[in-house]
């Protein structure tokens, strides 16, 4: 019998990202990652070239990830404003260059592990489960600029041991871990999501498009030689804990503008372009519409003997992913896309938008098709560690915000959630992102919120930094979890 209700452990709770939150972005050994140069990931990196290196190029620049919400400092007090709402599960990545700051050296920084341990043993306390991302956009930079990041088959190397300190570190805390955040942005967004960079480049600035489809597929090779070594040896190390999969699969729900066969066909091609990081990491294999395209474009990633038994037999436990609104395509058009998803046709059934400058369309059933999707086609167990809607807001007179549209919002997706579980599909929580305000990753801003909590800083990193609770979300959130989602 189908489930009718979230199941009694469905993990509830929220999610975010060392590097959006933390700052402290040289503190205790730390060096640069990917973020530490990006003014917003959908903007080129800050890097000049010296004439036979990249550098970074940040001098003279405001990136807020540097001092993040100095979460660093504050998990104490961000923790129990997670607890207060009743989180079971709380989301949170490890930064690699806390624990390896180049990345390609011998043993990891002390201080690095020390804070994580700090910070899980803070959750476990508190009754929350910490769910870690072992990368979010957070490749160390030296590993990009001496070896060229995913583009070098040494990386994996140097991922490999990183992930082994931290099994072995956390054993025992860490019960679900999940390997790279959005890993199927690499192809829109190389730099930061795939960690890629030409250490042979055509010019002087960088442009991401210098890099071909070839070296792209190259990279997501490596990248899935990884991810199988990475179950490999989590299994080895601590076969209690469970390993997924991270996805960016809002441009699954891709509708086709009209019935003409071209159109459906266009979307299907579209959510394919989703699927490749889903069939290497939960089916082990290099799907026929790749095999293709590589064949008509002339070219085939290096893969070494042994490589594909590894991807085969190494397969994740579960399917974790982000959504956060669908998208429609028009055969022939060109799909623009952001952190959140696609752009494509004007969809004129969804009449609801959140409100400007982002005016992300609200479609809270395509996350039920998407959960259903994702159960016909892999079967595995589904993780929604990231779903949330980023405003514009300030505190009144009175510090307070009033922020219905995203109670309203939250509400809305998960009906369609408890709908899914009725369909038949297994989910295993819900983390709302991000539970705090943090830096947005698109576009490098605070002013793009998502937060129960309100953190009092602007757009040029001042603020006092202080904590507020938003009037409507955080209390309603609260209650959903108290009475396990039969509230809504
Ligand atoms: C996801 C990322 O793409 O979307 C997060 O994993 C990101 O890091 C989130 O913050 C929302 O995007 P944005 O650009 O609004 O911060």
């Amino acid at each position: 019998m189908n489930k009718l209700e979230f199941s009694d452990n469905f993990l509830w709770g929220g999610a975010v990202s060392a590097n959006q939150c933390e700052g402290a972005y040289l503190k205790d050994g730390k060096k640069l990652n990917v973020s530490d140069v990006s003014k917003g990931l959908l903007n080129p990196p800050k890097m000049k070239w010296d004439g036979s290196k990249w550098q970074p190029d940040i001098e003279n620049e405001v990136i807020l990830n540097h001092d993040g919400v100095d979460f660093y400092h504050h998990y104490k007090e961000d923790l129990a404003f997670m607890a207060e709402m009743g989180f079971t599960a709380f989301r949170t990545s490890i930064s690699w260059a806390r624990i390896f700051p180049n990345g390609d050296e011998s043993e990891p920084n002390e201080e690095g592990l020390q804070f994580y341990d700090n910070l899980f043993d803070e959750m476990i306390k508190l009754g929350i489960e910490p769910v870690v991302t072992l990368s979010h956009y957070e490749t160390p930079l030296h590993l990009l600029i001496e070896y060229g990041g995913w583009l070098n088959r040494k990386m994996i190397d140097f991922w490999l041991n990183y992930v082994t300190v931290v099994f072995s570190r956390y054993k025992g805390k860490v019960k679900y871990w999940l390997t790279f955040n959005e890993i199927n942005n690499l192809f829109k967004i190389p730099f930061a999501a795939g960690g890629v960079l030409d250490i042979q480049p055509k010019r002087t600035e960088i442009v991401n498009q210098d890099l071909t489809k070839a070296d792209l597929y190259q990279a997501a090779h490596y990248i899935a030689v990884a991810n199988a070594r990475t179950v490999e040896k989590i299994r080895e190390v601590d076969s209690k804990s469970q390993i997924g999969a991270m996805l960016s699969l809002s441009s699954l729900v891709t509708y086709p503008k009209t019935c003409d066969p071209k159109d459906v066909m266009a979307a299907m091609k579209f959510q394919h372009q989703q699927m490749l990081f889903l069939d290497l990491f939960c089916k082990g294999f290099y799907p026929g519409y790749v095999k293709r395209e590589w064949k008509e474009s002339g070219f085939t990633p290096i893969i070494e003997d042994g490589d594909m038994d590894l991807i085969r037999n190494y397969t994740v436990d579960f399917i974790a992913f982000s959504y956060y609104k669908s998208c429609v395509i028009k055969d022939g058009e060109v799909m623009r896309t952001d952190t959140g998803g696609a752009y494509g046709a004007n969809n004129e059934y969804i009449t609801t938008y959140s409100p400007e400058p982002w005016r992300w369309p609200v479609d809270p059933i395509g996350l039920r098709y998407l959960c259903n999707f994702l159960n016909d086609h892999y079967n595995l167990p589904l993780f929604i560690v990231e779903n949330g809607i980023g405003l514009k807001e300030s505190l009144d007179k009175n510090s307070v915000i009033e922020d219905d549209f995203r109670q309203k919002y939250v509400e809305e997706h998960l009906k369609q959630i408890k709908e899914a579980i009725a369909d038949g599909c297994e989910v295993m929580g819900y983390l709302y992102w991000g539970p705090i305000d943090i830096i947005s990753a698109g576009t490098g801003v605070i002013d793009k919120r998502y937060g129960f909590i309100y953190v009092d800083m602007d757009n040029d990193g001042k603020g006092t930094f202080k904590r507020y609770k938003k009037h409507h979300s955080f209390e309603w959130y609260k209650k959903v979890i108290q009475s396990n989602g039969k509230n809504i």
